[in-house]
């Protein structure tokens, strides 16, 4: 009988989109090859897993509208991770356990257990106390269509732990055993609980792997936790931590008493848009991350749900990052090499100086489009440098180096007219010869790495097509670039 009811659920949603999605596809604020939902609403990258031969990406889904309601989780599938074949959505809301109204089939993760495609999610509800929330599993046998447990929830939360602050498992394996780590809340302070079970449906505790002495917030959305090289690595998004929005812990990790000892902390992005990030491994080995980009500050308002609202969908994922550990224990966040596979019209350039005086620089059209290029540290004595991106109609972004402050900050206020804020972070250069900068602007969305991957700002702007210019200019000096090269992208969703 369930069933029937999440395989109608599931056929409502279809036609749903069916009817929509053409329309959507021609919206103007689309992205040209950030992943996207093909209508409606999306958060949280859910189910991340190279599964027979493809990559499965899932995610927190309300087809229906483009904001945030009663969660479905949508599914598409590739080869490269560039273009996405979209399955029928994997779960929708059918259960006592996860079908009320602005609760549904929460975030969660994917894993091959027993030759089937396991799903483990948060059942949520909410019958006006609050949210109710438990964890459940669903399985597939070929990949596509799932199947809720009937001895769904499989785990409740435990004492001290309030009920609508315990989500988003993310399941791996170790030896013969399943582990999980679950998001949480105690005292108001977040706190990463970890799990056992030898079969993926009888869960024990195990231990709280870390949690927050006040620093990072009250409860942690989304944890992921994995081995990188030989260390291990907790993420997660905080709630109630200020500008921090993804932060990483890295130490050691012992399987015998589930104890995680770290030593390094850091953030993963300092953007306004990047949250809730998952991790899953590719068949070559690489950690790849994937992150959500979403208006998320202005959530407190609530009813503004952003400009792309009007055309019927809102939210995309940030470009699939790969994550490598340095020496000193701290975390790169590298765009996927697939990236280069979508490059177009080269523009090179060994070096040149750049002064007071504005100077334009040429990237594909000027909308869509990568850059890479470095700051010749010797060279420079200019006190700040700015790139100015997306520039056109009186309106600006602005990349801002601030040498003499050692601060980056990225200057959204006069985007679009509707952006607003500048995020900011230290750069650390003492002893260094060069910056490194690599930007992908993308239709309504900019993301800058530099300092080798490990200081990166993500952050969307709905800026429109005619505001194609790229612009450079240092201030009190002048500044030396040196290897620049840029490219326009090929499209991958229209
Ligand atoms: C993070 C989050 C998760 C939750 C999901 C609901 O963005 O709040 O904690 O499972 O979104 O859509």
């Amino acid at each position: 009988m369930s069933r029937e009811l999440m395989q109608q659920n599931i056929e409502k949603a279809q036609r749903e989109i069916d009817t929509k999605k053409e329309m959507i596809k021609n919206g103007k604020m689309r992205q040209h090859y950030h992943f996207m939902a093909q209508t409606g609403w999306m958060n949280d990258p859910n189910g991340l897993i190279y599964y027979k031969g493809k990559y499965h990406f899932f995610y927190q889904y309300n087809p229906y509208n483009g904001f945030w309601d009663s969660m479905h989780w949508g599914h598409a599938v590739s080869d490269d991770m560039l273009h996405w074949e979209y399955l029928p959505l994997a779960l929708a809301p059918s259960e006592p356990y996860d079908n009320h109204l602005r609760g549904g089939c929460f975030s969660g993760s994917a894993i091959e257990h027993d030759g089937r495609l396991f799903l483990m999610f948060t059942g949520t509800t909410n019958e006006g106390d609050g949210f109710e929330q438990t964890q459940c599993i669903a399985y597939s046998e070929d990949g596509i269509h799932f199947e809720k447990y009937e001895g769904n929830p499989v785990l409740t939360a435990p004492d001290g732990i309030p009920t609508d602050r315990f989500r988003d498992p993310k399941v791996w394996k170790h030896g013969n055993m399943y582990y999980m780590v679950c998001g949480a809340s105690r005292d108001n302070n977040a706190l990463a609980l970890l799990y056992r079970s030898e079969d993926m449906f009888h869960w024990d505790f195990f231990n709280v792997l870390a949690e927050s002495r006040g620093e990072w917030g009250f409860m942690w959305e989304c944890p992921d936790f994995y081995r990188l090289g030989d260390k291990y690595v907790l993420t997660f998004s905080p709630m109630g931590s200020g500008e921090h929005t993804a932060v990483y812990l890295v130490g050691d990790f012992d399987y015998e008493t589930g104890k995680f000892d770290y030593h390094v902390n850091g953030e993963i992005d300092w953007g306004f848009d990047f949250y809730a990030p998952q991790s899953f491994l590719a068949p070559d080995g690489r950690r790849i991350m994937v992150g959500w980009s979403n208006e998320w500050e202005w959530m407190p308002l609530w009813k503004d749900w952003g400009p792309t609202y009007k055309e019927g969908w809102c939210g995309f994922f940030n470009l699939p990052r790969e994550v490598r550990v340095m020496e000193d224990g701290t975390l790169q966040f590298v765009p996927v090499a697939e990236m280069e596979m979508l490059r177009e019209n080269p523009e090179y350039q060994d070096s040149f100086v750049v002064t007071e005086e504005e100077k334009e620089l040429k990237a594909g059209e000027g909308v869509s489009f990568e850059l890479k290029m470095k700051i010749d540290l010797e060279k420079t004595d200019a006190d700040k440098v700015e790139l100015i991106i997306r520039c056109g109609e009186g309106k600006k972004t602005v990349c801002r180096f601030d040498f003499k402050n050692s601060e980056l900050s990225v200057d959204r206020n006069e985007a679009d007219g509707w952006s607003r804020g500048v995020s900011r972070s230290t750069m650390f250069l003492k002893g260094k010869s060069e910056l490194d900068i690599h930007i992908f602007s993308d239709q309504s969305s900019l993301e800058i790495f530099t300092d080798r991957y490990q200081n990166n700002h993500s952050s969307n702007i709905f800026a429109g097509d005619r505001q194609n210019q790229l612009k450079i200019r240092a201030y009190g000096g002048s500044a030396v670039i040196s290897g620049y090269e840029s490219y326009g992208m090929k499209e991958c969703f229209r």
